[in-house]
């Protein structure tokens, strides 16, 4: 049994890509997660709503890089969707430091929906397994080494701040990350996998068959 809410489909990234663009048309709350597997929902999203104009866009996490450099998960989300827009986001919140989105964050509330995507470790935003930073519950935002590559230090939202959401909404794909999702979202709750950790009001996954292939 699981509390998530498990979506197996031949192109998870589309589907993604949809639940972005209606929550675009629907305006609210939209936190963007790193790495490379949303690259190509970003872009479908861009083409099937170009008006992002009823949106806060937030991040997940961040490297600290530069934000043109290739690590830079705001460059990337900025290549793919926010350059490709008609109509810009009402706000877009880039992770600069620590305390720049702390104060970003204050008085914000429930995010309407939290993009996440899944580390074959079974990290979440820049939360890795059985790192202190797990037990973080009175900041919105910390910083961290890195406990997967790349190895630059990040900035990342708490298990609590990325808990507020209506939804959270995990894309994964391939079968280097299918041990993980079985943890993640099937097996209890454990700082040796971050994804356990993380439940919005509704949570759901979105996979591909490779990556669903450990869920029994
Ligand atoms: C980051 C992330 C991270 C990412 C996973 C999956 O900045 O690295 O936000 O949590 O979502 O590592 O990354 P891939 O999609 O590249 O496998």
């Amino acid at each position: 049994m699981t509390d998530v809410l498990i979506d197996v489909v031949e192109d998870p990234a589309r589907v993604c890509a949809e639940r972005l663009a209606e929550q675009a048309r629907a305006g609210g709350s939209i936190v963007l997660t790193g790495g490379s597997t949303p690259k190509v929902a970003y872009e479908i999203a861009a083409e099937l709503e170009p008006d992002w104009s009823r949106v806060d866009v937030w991040w997940g996490d961040e490297r600290c890089v530069p934000p043109n450099d290739e690590l830079s998960n705001y460059g990337m989300a900025k290549q793919a969707l926010l350059d490709r827009l008609a109509v810009a986001p009402r706000s877009v919140h880039r992770m600069e430091s620590v305390e720049q989105y702390a104060r970003a964050l204050e008085g914000v509330g429930t995010f309407d929906l939290v993009l996440l995507g899944l580390g074959p470790d079974g990290h979440i935003a820049s939360l890795f397994p059985n790192f202190p930073t797990l037990d973080v519950t009175d900041r919105d935002v910390v910083g961290t080494p890195a406990g997967h590559e790349p190895y630059v230090d990040r900035i990342s939202l708490t298990l609590p701040r990325l808990r507020n959401a209506r939804e959270v909404l995990f894309l994964v794909t391939g079968a280097d990350k299918a041990d993980a999702v079985a943890r993640a979202l099937a097996g209890e709750a454990s700082h040796d996998t971050p994804g356990s950790l993380v439940r919005g009001e509704t949570t759901t996954a979105l996979l591909d068959p490779a990556a669903a292939a450990n869920l029994g």
